[in-house]
């Protein structure tokens, strides 16, 4: 059938950006770890963070997961640097979707993976920083405003 990735998808798996080499994240500001309750697969995302402005100066990651997860957290991770703390929190799976021109339907739990382990990442900034007031929940995020749907639900659906 059809070759259902776009080439911006492919361009990201094939030559991921920041991508995390070895396993030390003592250089960085947060560290975030996620896995996905649909493939079991996991998902590192480690941030520096300009104190001052709180905006991400360095965004790494690894995973275990597959194309669509790598691509799709290549590209957040290009994304989000520049980006302030609270900006980068709130970008949504279908932003990111759309930076890669689109993703299959049933690929779409793939990409909320990165985004999760980012929200994580952010919130042990907060944490490791005495803002404990700053952490918001990483799980049950609304995907699909229209229908209130959430990335838990994507996930419950998925596994039944
Ligand atoms: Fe596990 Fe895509 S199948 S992240």
């Amino acid at each position: 059938g059809e070759w259902a990735y776009t080439e911006k998808l492919k361009e990201h798996f094939e030559s991921p950006k920041n991508v995390l080499q070895g396993n030390d994240t003592s250089a960085f500001d947060g560290v975030g770890m996620e896995g996905n309750l649909q493939c079991g697969d996991q998902m590192m995302v480690a941030i520096k963070v300009d104190k001052e402005s709180e905006k991400i100066t360095d965004c790494q990651w690894k995973t275990y997961g597959c194309a669509s997860a790598i691509a799709s957290t290549s590209i957040l991770s290009e994304m989000v640097k520049g980006m302030t703390l609270d900006q980068a929190f709130n970008i949504s799976p279908k932003e990111v979707a759309k930076e890669l021109g689109g993703l299959p339907e049933n690929k779409i739990h793939c990409s909320v993976l990165g985004d999760k382990a980012l929200r994580a990442a952010i919130n042990d900034y907060f944490i490791r920083n005495g803002m404990s007031d700053r952490v918001q929940k990483v799980q049950a995020r609304t995907v699909c405003q229209c229908m209130n749907v959430t990335d838990h639900d994507i996930e419950e659906a998925v596994l039944e």
